[in-house]
This record gives structure tokens, sequence and C-alpha cells, in this order.
């Protein structure tokens, strides 16, 4: 397995996040999601959705599932892995504590599923007015 080189980002404290609970934060324009579970250690995942990029933290956490608001999707979020459906997974970010500081590590390489200002392919809104994954294997990018 290779290693990804990552920057440490501090983005919250323990003071923010309690154990059982969940955070949304924003590093450079990225939603991340932190989830601390019942019975394990702080979590990262990439904070859309993997269906069509709701917000996660405006999802329901649950004995460690995460239910998304979005279309009752839902995620185990110790391992990130789908329970409904099982082939879908949540994206994770490394994560480690330094005293009481919750540092994510960002990848410094190109990520599938970042954007930036220079990304050719803008995000598109769906009917619903959720942001419609345009990278994704299933939807081919209409925008060429
Ligand atoms: S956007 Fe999350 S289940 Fe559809």
């Amino acid at each position: 397995m290779s290693e990804v080189a990552v920057e440490w980002v501090e983005v919250a404290t323990l003071d923010d996040l309690w154990c059982g609970d969940m955070l949304g934060v924003e590093v450079e324009g990225e939603q991340i999601l932190l989830v601390y579970p019942n019975g394990g250690a702080i979590r990262a995942y990439h904070g859309l959705c993997p269906h069509q990029q709701a917000l996660l933290i405006n999802g329901d956490l649950e004995e460690n599932v995460l239910t998304c608001y979005g279309h009752h999707w839902q995620f185990d979020v110790i391992s990130g892995q789908g329970i409904n459906p099982r082939n879908s997974r949540l994206s994770s970010y490394e994560v480690k504590l330094e005293g009481n500081s919750i540092y994510v590590g960002i990848p410094k390489m190109a990520d599938t599923n970042r954007r930036d200002r220079t990304d050719p392919c803008p995000p598109r809104l769906c009917e619903y007015g959720y942001r419609v994954a345009t990278t994704d294997r299933d939807q081919p990018c209409p925008y060429g």
C-alpha cells in the first residue's frame, strides 16, 4: 500500500466533539465530517454523501450508524462501510490527536473527491438541490 503525503490541519478540539457525536468542518473549501464513535477512535470522512452529495452532518447518528438525510443511505462510522447499500463506502482521512487538538491529514496530491477552483468540471445541483457527483464512474461528467 502506497503512502500518501498529507498536510496535518487542526480542525477542532475534544471540547467541540463529544463521544457519540459528530461535527462538520470545512478545510480549504472541503467538507469534512468528524465522528467520535462510541467504543472507537475519532474518524474523519469526506463530508458529502457518496450518493448525491448531501451534507452528511445533517444526517442522524445512532449506535454508530450514520443515516444520510437525503435518501437514507446508511454507513458504519467506525469502518466507513456502507450498510445500505453494502457497495457504498465513505472516503476517509487520517486523524491524529495532539493533546486536546484534533488534526486531519489532508492529502497533498490530487484526490478524485476533491475539487478546487481550477477544476474544469463544475459541480451542478440536482432537482432537490444536492450536488451531483460529476466524477462518479456511474455518472459520467455532463461537461465533457
Ligand atoms: S444524498 Fe445521501 S442518500 Fe442520497
